[in-house]
């Protein structure tokens, strides 16, 4: 009987992002970035040996092209022609700016290689999930995590427990698919942003700093160059022939609304990735404030909660 792995895996939101690739077709990312692993979002997957690759997320039957390199890397690692049916369901919105693809890689990496047999350790798991995508390579691990430029493979700074009580409100401001996915809009941004060697140049200043405020726990000072980060990086994507622009209304809306309650002694600090989800940093004790004020915005923006989370883990059965 054939081995069937089930796994689960947290989405990465990176707090200093990455985004552009070093030339190359090996998926390494040209900035660093520092996350934190998103618990209370789960991607759940399940894997079975099979006669021919197939992946459905959510039901949806995913185009091959995407996962081809990875499922080499794989056959390759196990030295045999394998093939993986592979069933992935998130509990959030799907290509939404949720980095669903960080956790969508992590608990593919794990669940493919308990599937084919195979032992790898986290340094590994993770160079693999980073061919699948390159914030996958974060989700591995829980809690906060660093991938630098340039590197194969992410590693752990801290557990979840260093920091058990920052959360991160994801404020939904859209369900829709974004129109560009990240990976077309970097390479876009590389190619056509004249702000990207900017980007480049100032990412690097950014992270030192960020990894320090962490280790302090300082949360104005982090949420401060995790403002600076997202800026940057959509003030570069802005930049690109045609120009790309993630945000909604309501998306400027959530941002001011972040100014307006740091103004009255409130840490809510925002981040937006590939999207026009909100990603407000702040502290427990300061969350019914923070729903509230967003809520009166408007009863529509659904909210959800996440702390810092576990890595990817897998069971098999068979
Ligand atoms: C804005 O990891 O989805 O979320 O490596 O091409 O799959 P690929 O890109 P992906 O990009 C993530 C970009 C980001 C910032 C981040 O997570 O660091």
């Amino acid at each position: 009987m054939s081995i069937e792995a089930l796994c689960c895996a947290s989405p990465s939101l990176a707090l200093i992002k990455y985004w552009g690739k070093k030339s190359g077709r090996r998926n390494l990312p040209a900035t660093a970035s520092l996350a934190v692993t998103l618990g209370g979002l789960y991607t759940r997957t399940r894997v079975i040996l099979d006669r021919q690759d197939s992946v459905t997320l959510d039901g949806v039957v995913q185009d091959p092209a995407r996962f081809k390199q990875f499922f080499d890397r794989l056959r390759q690692k196990a030295g045999r022609s394998l093939h993986f049916r592979v069933e992935s369901k998130n509990d959030f919105p799907t290509s939404a700016g949720l980095a669903s693809s960080s956790s969508g890689f992590a608990a593919l990496a794990v669940g493919c290689t308990r599937a084919a047999g195979l032992e790898l350790d986290s340094r590994e798991l993770s160079g693999l999930a980073r061919l699948g995508s390159a914030s996958a390579a974060r989700s591995l691990f829980g809690g906060f995590t660093l991938l630098q430029a340039g590197a194969r493979e992410a590693r752990q700074l801290y557990g979840s427990n260093h920091w058990p009580e920052l959360r991160i409100a994801i404020v939904l401001v859209s369900r829709e698919v974004k129109p560009i996915s990240s990976r077309r809009a970097m390479e876009a941004t590389r190619t056509t942003s004249p702000y990207y060697r900017a980007w480049l140049r100032s990412a690097s200043g950014l992270l030192e700093p960020a990894v320090e405020a962490l280790r302090l726990r300082d949360l104005n000072v982090l949420g401060s160059l995790a403002r600076l980060s997202y800026a940057r990086m959509h003030a570069a994507l802005l930049a690109s022939d045609p120009p790309l622009l993630y945000w909604l209304p309501a998306t400027v809306a959530v941002i001011r609304e972040c100014g307006l309650l740091r103004e009255q002694g409130i840490g809510a600090w925002e981040t937006l990735d590939a999207g026009p989800q909100v990603k407000i940093l702040c502290l427990e004790p300061d969350l019914p404030r923070i729903r509230e004020r967003i809520t009166a915005l408007d009863p529509e923006l659904k909210i959800l909660v996440a702390s810092p989370g576990e890595g990817a883990n897998c069971r098999v059965r068979g």
